[in-house]
């Protein structure tokens, strides 16, 4: 039976009845002994088709279903009422999916946790000592020097590297500029990684961070413990991968520790440094897992900000007209400027909606909860699909459609909790206010200096591979205007 404040919340949902039911009555897909439901989804395209299997999902069941794949059960939650009644139950240390393999890592190594995988008060710690700097936007808006440092060379390379105006591996040279700006941000060191010819221990970081990148899946799914049992190549690759960015991460995390002078204004993680009660061992984790969580999927989000304004002139003629009225010719754009483009934070918004990176994020409840309909028990994993959100008709009309007006109308009708690509509560996103820094100051640049163009407009598959990427080269050309 419900209690009171369940109650309330409850009467708000549309979707929540007085009663609430078991979890074995929540509706899903065929549950097969041991396999579960996963013949089902590689019958629906596979792993790298799940998101769209999701969403077929969620319209066939609704706002709430449970899926087993394997021996791996999870209850898929596609509701803003169903997101705000966790949002408003979240007890202090919210919990993710365990990354078993990058905890093998840390334990073999006797390496500390970051925030990806830190849990308990560990985690509330660490997020602490890093939240006030680092999701405060007026703190964030004093890196924009460092994020046009590196924007300056972007354009350039742009500009010296398209062939009639194609850009060969658009992803791979947007995923250097994003690992060059985090970089700087953190180690206050740059790479080189937008120049020419790129030096040996840049290319061996970036490769190093891919190769973790790519083993670590293998190992979610298969366990870890027999992989390092084994000694599977999986796992040798992997530990060599963290075995290098953790010894190139001290390197410049010593430099700043060291470093006695008095700390510029942008250099936030100085002042981190300087003032945590966190030992060296949990810093070096801390600022190597901000590295990891901030590389891709910046890239990524602005891969799919530049396909979309190809694929919308008029949208993107209107983002050029505001930065023509607020950035003088003659000045490069920065934090102050962005604060009055509201018309570049709604093309932001609108295309993470339609392309989101992460199409989910996970929570492990820590206790019994009753979400809508049903009482959930804890240690239940739920998984929080933004993808399935931003594309139901339901809470974005005419949601195909990029429409960056929809965030600017004066009585708006969005509920905030169908739109959460930096995830929710305590847990979410610590880099979200640099993140939107930075992709809001690189389109000022990209749209200020080239025309983006579609080359051609034929449907554009989207795979899933962690994040949600493009199954071919982006069709787009950049034209010097
Ligand atoms: C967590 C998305 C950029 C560091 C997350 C989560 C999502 C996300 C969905 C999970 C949140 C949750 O479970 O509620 C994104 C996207 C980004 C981005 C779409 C770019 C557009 C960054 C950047 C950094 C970063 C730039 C580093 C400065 C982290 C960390 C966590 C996290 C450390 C774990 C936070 C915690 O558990 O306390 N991100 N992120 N992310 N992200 Fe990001």
């Amino acid at each position: 039976v419900l209690e009171e404040k369940d109650a309330v919340e409850a009467a708000r949902c549309p979707h929540a009845a007085s009663r609430a039911h078991s979890l074995d009555a929540i509706p899903g897909p065929t549950n097969w002994p041991l396999v579960g439901s996963l013949i089902e989804l590689l019958r629906k395209g596979g792993l790298t088709r799940q998101h769209e299997a999701l969403v077929d999902y969620h319209k066939k069941f609704g706002k709430i279903f449970r899926m087993k794949l394997g021996s791996f059960e999870s209850v898929h939650i596609g509701a803003p009422c169903l997101l705000e009644a966790l949002y408003r139950k979240e007890g202090n240390y919210p919990q993710r999916l365990e990354i078993k393999p990058w905890k093998a890592y840390r334990d073999l190594r006797d390496e500390a946790y970051g925030l990806l995988i830190l849990e308990g008060k560990d985690w509330q710690r660490v997020r602490s000592a890093f939240q006030q700097k680092l999701m405060k936007p007026t703190e964030v808006v004093k890196l924009d020097g460092k994020i046009n440092e590196v924007l300056l060379d972007f354009v350039g390379r742009i500009g010296n590297i398209n062939v009639n105006g194609k850009i060969e591996d658009l992803y791979f040279e947007l995923n250097k500029w994003s690992f060059e700006t985090i970089c700087l941000v953190l180690y206050d060191k740059r790479f080189g990684l937008l120049q020419e010819k790129v030096n040996e221990e840049a290319m061996n970081f970036i490769t190093a961070v891919k190769t973790m990148m790519s083993t670590f899946g293998m190992m979610m799914v298969t366990p870890v413990e027999l992989h390092k049992s084994l000694n599977t190549k999986t796992w040798q690759d992997h530990t060599a991968a963290w075995d290098r960015i953790f010894s190139t991460a001290k390197v410049y995390i010593d430099k700043k520790l060291k470093g006695t002078a008095v700390r510029a204004p942008d250099d936030l993680i100085g002042d981190i440094l300087d003032h945590s009660c966190l030992s060296k061992k949990e810093l070096y984790a801390a600022i190597t897992e901000l590295q990891i969580g901030g590389v891709e999927t910046t890239a990524n989000s602005m891969l799919w900000f530049i396909f979309n304004l190809s694929r919308n002139p008029d949208a993107q003629r209107r983002l050029l007209q505001e930065i023509r009225e607020v950035v003088p010719t003659d000045q490069d754009p920065c934090g102050e400027h962005i604060k009055s483009m509201p018309y570049l934070k709604a093309c932001l918004k609108e295309s993470m909606r339609l392309s989101p990176s992460v199409p989910f994020t996970s929570r492990t409840l820590d206790k019994d909860t009753v979400l809508g309909d049903y009482a959930i028990p804890k240690g239940t994993v739920l998984m929080i699909n933004s993808h399935a959100l931003g594309s139901n008709e339901e809470y974005f009309d005419d949601g195909k459609q990029f429409k960056p007006e929809r965030w600017l109308r004066e009585k708006s009708t969005i509920n905030p909790f169908a739109h959460v690509p930096f995830g929710i509560g305590k847990r979410m996103c610590i880099g979200r206010r640099l993140a939107e820094l930075q992709l809001q100051l690189a389109m000022c640049w990209l749209v200020r200096d080239y025309e983006i163009v579609a080359t051609d407009n034929e449907p554009l598959d989207v795979i899933h591979s962690g994040l949600l990427v493009p199954n071919r080269e982006l069709p787009v050309a950049f034209i010097k205007r």
